[in-house]
């Protein structure tokens, strides 16, 4: 390669590496807030076991509003339905859960078009009520990130002023509320992210992918003047 060829091919590489670097790891475009998370919160958010109590809680406070159809998880009055169990059974696709070396049927998921046309009345209630329909929170951890949520629980105005979402929990008369707001993110948390199965599998399909292209690569490159032969380009 010729001088030139040397600072073109270092010119190009710097300027794709660049690129990716700003998309991907520094993007100074992208928008950022940061919500004050205290460190014994962020230690809760990420215990599973505060996730457990975290959905019994979300059950009492959240469900007659939201819905977290990932996890099998539905507005109250739509649970209350008499054709309800019906519909899951022959609608829904299992949810699995492993516990202690068991496996157990925690909940059916319901396609979405389903469960909206179940649960169109109610929905328009709520609408009625709250201006809104109040959103289905299967995927808001990964949408908003723990800080927000934490702090949008504890102080919906705060977060999101002239928001219908209400304020739930009243660290002033409840010494717990902090803590059991936490257990929900965590709840949230867990529904958002796959098994550890799953994610180990993920790894392993990104790194068999990658690999495979590094492979590739060098196999083209020894090649390379072979295949420029046959192809009548050498
Ligand atoms: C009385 C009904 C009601 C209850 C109960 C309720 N919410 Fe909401 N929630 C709403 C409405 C309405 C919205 C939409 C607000 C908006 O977009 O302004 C909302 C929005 C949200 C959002 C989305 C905020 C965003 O930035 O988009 C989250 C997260 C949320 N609620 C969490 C919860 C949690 C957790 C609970 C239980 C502790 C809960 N809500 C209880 C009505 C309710």
């Amino acid at each position: 390669m010729s001088a030139w060829g040397v600072v073109k091919t270092v010119f190009f590489t710097g300027l794709t590496l660049a690129f990716f670097f700003v998309i991907w790891i520094y993007n100074p475009f992208a928008h950022k807030e940061t919500y004050e998370l205290p460190e014994d919160v962020t230690k809760i958010i990420e215990d599973p076991k505060a996730a457990l109590e975290g959905r019994n809680l979300f059950k009492q406070n959240c469900a007659s509003c939201h819905s977290v159809r990932y996890d099998g998880m539905y507005l109250l009055s739509v649970e209350t339905k008499p054709e309800w169990e019906k519909i899951l059974k022959t609608m829904g696709r299992p949810i699995i859960e492993k516990k202690e070396g068991k496996v157990q049927v925690k909940g059916y998921y319901l396609p979405r078009d389903v469960y909206e046309a179940v649960a169109l009345q109610d929905l328009e209630n709520l609408k009625a009520s709250f201006g809104k329909v109040p959103p289905d929170l299967s995927t808001i951890y990964l949408a908003r990130g723990p800080g927000y949520l934490y702090q949008f629980i504890l102080d919906p105005q705060k977060v999101l002023p002239g928001t219908s979402m209400p304020k739930l929990f009243f660290p002033e008369y409840d010494k717990e509320a902090p803590q059991k707001v936490a257990k929900i993110v965590a709840y949230l948390r867990s529904v958002s992210e796959p098994p550890p199965s799953e994610k180990a599998k993920r790894t392993v399909m990104g790194v068999v992918t990658v690999g495979y292209f590094v492979i590739m690569g060098v196999i083209l490159w020894f090649y390379r003047k072979r295949l420029l032969e046959k192809m009548g380009l050498h």
